[in-house]
Parts: C-alpha cells; structure tokens; sequence
C-alpha cells in the first residue's frame, strides 16, 4: 500500500525538498503550509503531480485527515522570519505540535519533529552532544524560537510517555541549498546574492570564526533515515554537517564560483557573534548509518545555480 505521508512547511526550503523526495520514492504525499515563508515557486513543479496534495492551513489549528506519516517542519527558522511575530512562532511550535501530536495519536502515524541546535542555547560546550541540557535565555528575541521548540520537543517525549504516540526528533544544524530565502540574513545565501550582485561581501572580525553548513539533500536523507529507524530510536539526534570551514573560506569559495569581482568589507566581530558552530553526529552514524556525503564546493555550485535563476544574474 502507498504510505501517506503529511508534509507540514511542505512549501518551506527543506519542506519542499522533502516532498520531492518522498514522491521519489513512491509516497502519497499531503504538503500543508500556511505561505508564511514558504513560497508557491518551491512546489509549483509539484502541482499536478498524481500523488501530490497540497493544502493551505496554518497547524495552529487542528487538521483533520488520515495519514501514516508525519513530518512537522512548519515553523519560521530564521531570525528575521521568527522574530517578526514572536508570538505566531510560538503558537507555531507549541500548538502546533499539539495539534500535529494528537492527529499522530488519532491516526496512530509515526511523528518526526524538525527541531533545532538552537535548543542548546548559547552553549557552554563544543561541539554540542544530544545529552547537553542547554542554555537558552527564555526571555530574550530568539527565546520565541528557542523555547518553542524546546517545548514542542518536551511536548513529543510526553505524548510517547503518556500515549505511546511514536515519535522521532531531529536537532537539524544550519542547512543550506537551493530553495532557500534569498534575504533571510543567513550567511551562505547573504555571501552568494552579494557576489552575483556585484556588491561588497562583509566579513566581521576577520573572518576567522568557524561554520558547519550540510547540503539539503543531505540533511533531507537523514529525516527520511530517521523516520525509518526502528521504534526505539526516537531522537533526540543531532543532524548536519561537521565538517568545518572559516568565513573567509566560504567568502573565497563563493568569489570562485560565481567568477564573481565583488570586494571584500571588513566590519568589527559582534560580540554574540559564536567562534565555533559544528554539530557531535556520533550517534546519527550509529544509529541510522547516515552522514552528508555532498562536500561544499559542489553544494555551493548548485547552490549558486538556483540563486543565478532567482536573481537573474
Ligand atoms: N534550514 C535550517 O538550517 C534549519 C535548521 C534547524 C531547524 N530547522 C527547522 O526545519 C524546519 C524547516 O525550516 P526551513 O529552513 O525549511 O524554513 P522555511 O521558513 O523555509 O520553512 C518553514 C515553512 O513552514 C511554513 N509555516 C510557518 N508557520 C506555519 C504555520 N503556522 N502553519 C503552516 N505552515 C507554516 C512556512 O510558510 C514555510 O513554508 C523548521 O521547523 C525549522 O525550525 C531548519
């Protein structure tokens, strides 16, 4: 039988990529998103397709169908897209997660989680291991974001304790590929518009500072490895991309790749601005045999591909 599986932030970067992925390989797919980042363009290949559905709904209110599956990514991840209505980001985690959880109880669907290394906070340890509690302000900007999911997370663990709902949590690291917003502050697709555009590419401190970015398709395959694992796994797990490489690395990688004559700008380092981001994946390789194969040059190549399309240059 055809699974069915519900797609929440279906119309999302990692959301789409997702659907395309689970059509692939033969799912019955229900891709729900209320457009609050998504955007028609990342599906409208999809519109049409015999085992595609899509559907407007925000999952602040309860969803009512019949699916076996459910992967909950809907939730703003960036912070110039979360901190515009704090208060909607944490109706989106919390309540949504409620309304998502009881549609798995109902249903008896397995249920995954897209939550985030944000739920460490500010941490005091490099890299962060699933068994670190966290430091998370709960009052700050990003706490809307940070203690949503933290919540959302609680709330799965409880709903396996008190309803045996089976679950799986993802802590995703900072992804990056083709689909994701051209102006949401983040760093690769801040450094590639800037080169295809001409501008200056600004560097703080210089440069020095280390990031772990893992390509989509990746990350998408991890998920999907996830919500296949037997029962007892059921995260939470760390999934990205280790490896690691400096700012100005990037910056240069980009410059190569687009043949882009951008200058170089260099501004003072911010002071919340963290040496080191990289994610512990020892147990994602354990228990799901997974790690990111694609390296950054040819993810960046096709990032820069789609990007080229979206700005016309
Ligand atoms: N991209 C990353 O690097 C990253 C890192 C950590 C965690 N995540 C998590 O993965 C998930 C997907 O992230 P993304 O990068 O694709 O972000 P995105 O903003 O591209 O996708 C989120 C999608 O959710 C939809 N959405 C938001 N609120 C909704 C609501 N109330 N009802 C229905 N749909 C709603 C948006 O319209 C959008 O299509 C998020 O939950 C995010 O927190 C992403």
């Amino acid at each position: 039988m055809t699974r069915k599986v519900l797609v929440t932030g279906g119309a999302g970067f990692l959301g789409s990529h997702l659907c395309d992925a689970l059509l692939a390989r033969g799912d019955d797919v229900l891709c729900v998103d209320n457009f609050f980042t998504g955007q028609r363009r990342n599906i409208a290949h999809l519109m049409g397709h015999e085992r595609f559905e899509f559907l407007r709904h925000d999952i602040t209110f309860p969803l009512y169908v019949e699916v076996d599956e459910i992967y909950n990514l809907a939730c703003p991840a960036s912070p110039v897209h979360y901190q515009f209505d704090p208060v909607q980001t944490t109706k989106t985690s919390v309540i949504g997660a409620i309304n998502m959880l009881g549609l798995a109880k109902r249903t008896k669907a397995k249920i995954l989680q897209a939550s985030t290394s944000e739920v460490y906070g500010d941490p005091e340890i490099h890299p962060q291991v699933e068994s670190y509690w966290g430091r998370v302000n709960p009052i700050g900007r990003r706490s809307c974001y940070d203690e949503g999911k933290r919540c959302a997370e609680t709330l799965f663990f409880d709903y396996r304790r008190q309803h045996n709902t089976r679950i799986k949590v993802a802590r995703i690291f900072n992804t990056y590929g083709p689909r994701m917003h051209p102006n949401d502050g983040r760093v690769v697709s801040n450094f590639i518009v800037q080169a295809l555009a001409g501008a200056p590419i600004t560097l703080y401190g210089e440069g020095r500072q280390t990031r772990s970015f893992c390509y989509v398709d990746d990350l998408i395959a991890a998920l999907i490895a996830l919500m296949d694992s037997g029962e007892d796994v059921t995260g939470p797990l760390n999934l990205g991309n280790p490896t690691e490489f400096t700012i100005a690395d990037l910056a240069a990688q980009v410059l190569t790749l687009t043949g882009s004559t951008s200058q170089i700008t260099y501004a003072p380092l911010p002071s919340d601005d963290p040496r080191q981001r990289k994610p512990d994946i020892t147990l994602a390789r354990q228990l799901l045999d997974w790690a990111p194969t694609t390296g950054l040059e040819a993810g960046l190549g096709r990032t820069i591909g789609y990007f080229r399309g979206v700005v016309g240059v």
